[in-house]
């Protein structure tokens, strides 16, 4: 069993190892991580999942945090990733609860497409497609890896174009309806 929340400063460090352990200590060097580099995580869409049993950064079982990107120069877009969960517990439906939940959230917030670098045969269960027949074209990136996903009705109208980082925080971040409570 396990409990997802909101992460917490305190867990970071326990993160940082599980990401290593995932990924690889030379995870930084990835495309994806160009995204990210200098720029904060969007506000309120860091979860953690936790053993039921133990809410201490010690029982840390999975992350998911998304980062803000620009689509095509100025469309706001949202960089899920990284996810991760603890190989032991892989298979309890802890990543799908983390994606789940935290897209529902992002919705929530106003954000309108998400994207990722991942595998459709994962991803596709979330409402994720290829992106590149979109028009969508992540630089250095294989591109049957680039996964896109609309998080409001007509979230992927007009969004087409190369992925940049962002300039500064996604406005959205800064609603506070997700840090306050998490939808069941
Ligand atoms: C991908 C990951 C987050 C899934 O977490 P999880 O909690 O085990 O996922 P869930 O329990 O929700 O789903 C498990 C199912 O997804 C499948 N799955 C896991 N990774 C997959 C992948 N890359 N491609 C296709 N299916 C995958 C599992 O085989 C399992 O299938 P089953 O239910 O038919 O047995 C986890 O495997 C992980 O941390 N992997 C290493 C890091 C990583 O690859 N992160 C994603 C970056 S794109």
């Amino acid at each position: 069993m396990f409990v997802i929340t909101a992460e917490r400063p305190g867990d970071a460090a326990a993160i940082d190892i599980l990401l290593d352990r995932a990924f690889g200590p030379d995870r930084h060097g990835k495309i994806a991580y160009r995204y990210r580099r200098g720029v904060k995580p969007v506000a309120g869409l860091s979860l953690v999942a936790h053993d039921a049993a133990d809410a201490s950064a010690a029982g840390l079982v999975g992350s998911i945090r998304y980062w803000p990107v620009v689509v095509g120069g100025e469309a706001p877009a949202l960089l899920l990733g990284p996810l991760a969960v603890e190989p032991a517990r892989r298979g309890e439906s802890i990543g799908h609860g983390l994606i789940r939940r935290s897209m529902a959230m992002a919705a929530a917030a106003g954000h309108r497409a998400a994207l990722l670098v991942g595998e459709i045969s994962y991803y596709g269960q979330f409402g994720f497609d290829p992106a590149p027949p979109r028009g969508l074209d992540m630089p250095g990136e294989a591109p049957h890896r680039l996964l896109v996903a609309a998080l409001a009705a007509d979230g992927l109208a007009g969004l087409h174009g190369r992925i940049g980082p962002a300039p500064e925080a996604h406005p959205a971040a800064d609603i506070p309806c997700c840090t306050a409570r998490l939808p069941a």
